[in-house]
């Protein structure tokens, strides 16, 4: 078929050919030519027109008793502008019965014909039978009942619209999908009270999904997870209640989804009319991440759908999406199960079916009430059906009342209202929140069995031969590697000026980034992973996408001038060392100060050491020993400039991937306190790791409060127990 663009370049050339020197001199004939083009031209545009309209030709879109479709033909009925198809798709490793845009080439289904059974396989026979009655007809066996039309069928058609329907013999209509919607509707249709659409299991799979959005006959409109349609697990509603018994979903040609009632009144306009350019087409469907959405596209065979609204922009917000006893959060926008320390995937490769204890005890049963430990879970809400509450309690506090209530196995904690709520398990749609207003407190099983006081001895006893030998072995070591390290530092600074024709320069030099782009990363500061001493952690991704990193904003930074912080910079980025948290980057624009480190997965050393037991062994505890210690010389002795970290504790040492053990938060202390390196009062640092005469005293700090850190540590490290725990009796709370 030619278009338009095709004849100008078709009538340039016979003018070309008409009007060349050659033929003018041939005279009078080539008067003539000229005119003979165009009625060429002429002649073809008539055909094409011609062509054209036969092409549009309705393709009969009613279909009589007799007719049929079979997957392997890959015929199907057409609506009249051949926008719509309705007949057999490939679903599977076999076929299903539906209708799909058939203009376009992204394949979008919006209808489906019995969405959770299996698929048919080829030898199928969808037909309107001579009985009137649509099904489908294996070769043999029993027929499949498509529509289950009241009355029976002397036609059907394909409408433009999107609707297939079936008509008794005076032509009134007595069946169509649009009664029966799946997951979308499309403009003109209605979503009826007491109706409803149900999400995809997954993007390719139509079976029945997680998510529920039903017209309500309170007038309400509503989303809920699919296995519990209750007040609490609701998600999205239009707030509508009340509205009237028969409020109406409906969406129209213009893209405005609305709602109306029994007096065809406008309820509400959930959105307005869409202003998108030309004459899109729309769709709102539930997608199988529970969101509901209205998508637009052009007529253009290759455009793809775009969103115009959704009911929410959180993947997180659809109830339900995790599992029990799990909690979503967002990485790289999007969703993601995670469990909560002592607690383990019930199936590790579907996260979404939730988390179980990786403990078993009953704790009503239980003797010892030292079985139990605590852990903490920052900025995660769950739905909270307390069984008690407690107001007006410190934090503390209320993890007493749950310790000592056998019942309790989690407390929920609000820190602004002073809020205790004890909880029994499981916990429901577990979500990680913008603010860190709420600790979750879980009761799990105790890193050591601390049963009687006669094994406790016997622990010591092997505590401290323990001890003896590692600090041996760790002085050893710290010996040797500083006589190595001596040896060798000659040989590495030559070797540093051979980095940048590695390509490794992009790794070596700091990179500020702007304020805009850092919250851009962060996703506006929403994934939070974390409170330090210095401010809050966010999950950021960089570089378009492809690199995942940590960002720390600083809260508590005593305010310094540019120069102080961009030289505290320049130090933190001169170091580099396997052991060492790597920085990335830095941002400071006015108050705000963020820094940009690389991302560790695992997790801290504090996690491994008090969280689910058992995850480290013995070797495991002496790498990551060593791990530190190499850290730690290199900070003090190595770098170029001395850096007393000042809080060596479990918590400022994270792990990568592998099990390596890294040093955070390094570098910091001249931030918070000013004039540091001589004398400062108040020092900072957590009670139990900083050595007493620090405490006490206004001496200057020296590496040695680092060393005392260290042996705390080391410890901890040993016992898996905290160095001072409020969780045991007085005497016991030092370690
Ligand atoms: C779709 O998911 C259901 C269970 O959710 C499963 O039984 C079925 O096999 C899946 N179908 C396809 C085609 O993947
Ligand atoms: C067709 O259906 C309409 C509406 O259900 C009904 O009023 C009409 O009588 C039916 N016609 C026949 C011939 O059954
Ligand atoms: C639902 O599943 C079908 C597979 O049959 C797929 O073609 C369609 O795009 C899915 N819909 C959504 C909204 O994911
Ligand atoms: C429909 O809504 C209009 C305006 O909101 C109201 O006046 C009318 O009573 C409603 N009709 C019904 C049947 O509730
Ligand atoms: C869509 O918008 C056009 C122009 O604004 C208007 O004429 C038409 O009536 C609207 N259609 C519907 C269904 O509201
Ligand atoms: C609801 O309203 C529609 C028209 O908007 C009407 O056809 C239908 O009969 C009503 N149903 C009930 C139960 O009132
Ligand atoms: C609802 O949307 C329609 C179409 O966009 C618009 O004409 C109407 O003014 C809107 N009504 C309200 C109350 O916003
Ligand atoms: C539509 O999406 C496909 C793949 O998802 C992509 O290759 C194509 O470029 C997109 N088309 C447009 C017009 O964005
Ligand atoms: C980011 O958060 C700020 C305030 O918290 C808000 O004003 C702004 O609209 C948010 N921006 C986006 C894109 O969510
Ligand atoms: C990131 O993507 C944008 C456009 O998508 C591009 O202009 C820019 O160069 C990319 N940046 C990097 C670092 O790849
Ligand atoms: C890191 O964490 C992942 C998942 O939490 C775990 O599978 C892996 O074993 C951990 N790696 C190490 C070295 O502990
Ligand atoms: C830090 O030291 C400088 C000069 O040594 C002094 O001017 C400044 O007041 C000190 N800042 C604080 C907070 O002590």
């Amino acid at each position: 078929m030619y278009n338009i663009k095709d004849y100008k370049n078709i009538l340039i050339q016979i003018r070309m050919v008409c009007l060349s020197p050659e033929r003018d001199t041939q005279g009078s004939e080539s008067f003539y030519q000229p005119k003979m083009a165009f009625m060429i031209l002429f002649l073809l545009l008539c055909l094409s027109f011609i062509l054209n309209t036969t092409n549009a030709q309705p393709r009969n879109s009613i279909i009589r008793p007799g007719s049929s479709l079979s997957p392997n033909s890959n015929s199907h009925w057409l609506s009249e502008s051949g926008q719509f198809a309705f007949g057999f798709y490939r679903y599977g490793n076999g076929f299903s019965v539906g209708i799909w845009f058939e203009k376009i080439q992204q394949k979008t289904v919006v209808w489906t014909a019995n969405r959770d059974d299996p698929p048919f396989s080829s030898d199928v026979t969808l037909l309107l039978s001579t009985k009137g009655r649509l099904i489908v007809q294996p070769k043999q066996g029993q027929e499949i009942l498509i529509a289950s039309a009241s009355q029976l069928a002397s036609s059907a058609s394909m409408l433009d619209s999107g609707n297939f329907v079936l008509f008794n013999s005076s032509s009134a209509i007595i069946w169509q999908t649009f009664d029966f919607p799946t997951d979308t509707i499309l403009p003109g249709q209605h979503l009826l009270p007491g109706h409803s659409l149900v999400s995809n299991a997954s993007e390719t799979n139509h079976t029945r999904g997680k998510f529920l959005l039903v017209m309500q006959t309170d007038g309400n409109l509503v989303q809920y997870p699919v296995d519990s349609i209750e007040l609490e697990a609701a998600y999205w509603n239009t707030k509508t209640y009340g509205a009237g018994d028969n409020v109406t979903l409906n969406l129209d040609s213009n893209g405005t989804l609305y709602l109306l009632n029994a007096t065809a009144l406008l309820v509400q306009n959930i959105t307005e009319k869409a202003s998108v350019s030309g004459k899109p087409i729309y769709r709102a469907t539930i997608d199988a991440d529970g969101i509901f959405r209205l998508y637009s596209r052009s007529f253009n065979q290759f455009d793809n759908w775009s969103i115009q609204w959704s009911s929410s922009e959180n993947k997180c917000d659809p109830k339900g999406f995790c599992g029990v006893n799990s909690y979503c959060t967002l990485m790289d926008r999007d969703p993601v199960c995670q469990c909560p320390p002592g607690f383990d995937f019930i199936d590790q490769g579907q996260k979404d079916l939730g988390c179980h204890k990786n403990y078993n005890v009953d704790a009503c049963t239980g003797k010892s009430e030292q079985m139990f430990d605590f852990d903490e879970l920052i900025s995660v809400s769950w739905e909270v059906d307390a069984y008690s509450s407690l107001s007006s309690i410190p934090k503390d506090a209320c993890r007493e009342e749950c310790f000592r209530d056998c019942n309790c196995e989690a407390a929920l904690y609000q820190i602004e209202s002073q809020l205790c709520k004890k909880l029994k398990l499981p916990l429901r749609f577990g979500k990680r929140e913008l603010s860190g207003q709420v600790i979750t407190l879980l009761k799990i099983g105790a890193a050591l069995d601390r049963g009687g006081e006669r094994k406790q001895k016997e622990l010591r006893v092997d505590v401290l031969i323990i001890i003896i030998s590692c600090l041996t072995l760790a002085f050893l070591v710290v010996v040797c590697c500083s006589v190595l390290v001596y040896r060798h530092r000659n040989v590495r600074k030559k070797g540093i000026s051979n980095l940048d024709s590695n390509g490794l320069v992009e790794d070596v030099t700091l990179r500020s980034f702007t304020y805009e782009e850092l919250k851009h990363a962060t996703n506006n500061f929403t994934d939070n992973i974390g409170k330090g001493a210095f401010g809050t952690v966010f999950r950021g991704v960089i570089s378009n996408g492809s690199r995942i990193v940590a960002i720390k904003r600083l809260d508590k930074v005593v305010a310094e001038g540019e120069r102080e912080f961009n030289n505290e910079m320049k130090t933190i980025g001169n170091t580099h060392h396997k052991n060492l948290v790597q920085l990335l980057g830095y941002c400071h624009e006015g108050s705000n100060m963020l820094l940009v480190y690389e991302y560790m997965r695992n997790g801290s050393l504090a996690d491994f050491l008090f969280g689910s037991r058992l995850k480290t062994d013995w070797e495991g505890r002496i790498a990551i020993t060593l791990n530190i210690a190499r850290g730690i010389l290199y900070l003090h002795e190595e770098c170029e400039t001395q850096i007393i970290h000042c809080d060596i504790k479990p918590e400022n040492i994270l792990m990568d991937e592998k099990g390596c053990a890294k040093i955070a938060d390094f570098g910091l202390a001249k931030l918070l306190m000013p004039n540091q390196t001589k004398t400062y009062t108040g020092i900072r640092g957590t009670r139990g790791h900083v050595a007493p005469e620090w405490w006490h005293q206004n001496s200057p700090i020296t590496v040695k409060a680092d060393v005392y850190s260290f042996g705390i540590m080391l410890l901890e490290i040993i016992c898996c127990r905290r160095s001072l725990d409020m969780m045991f009796q007085t005497m016991k709370q030092y370690l």
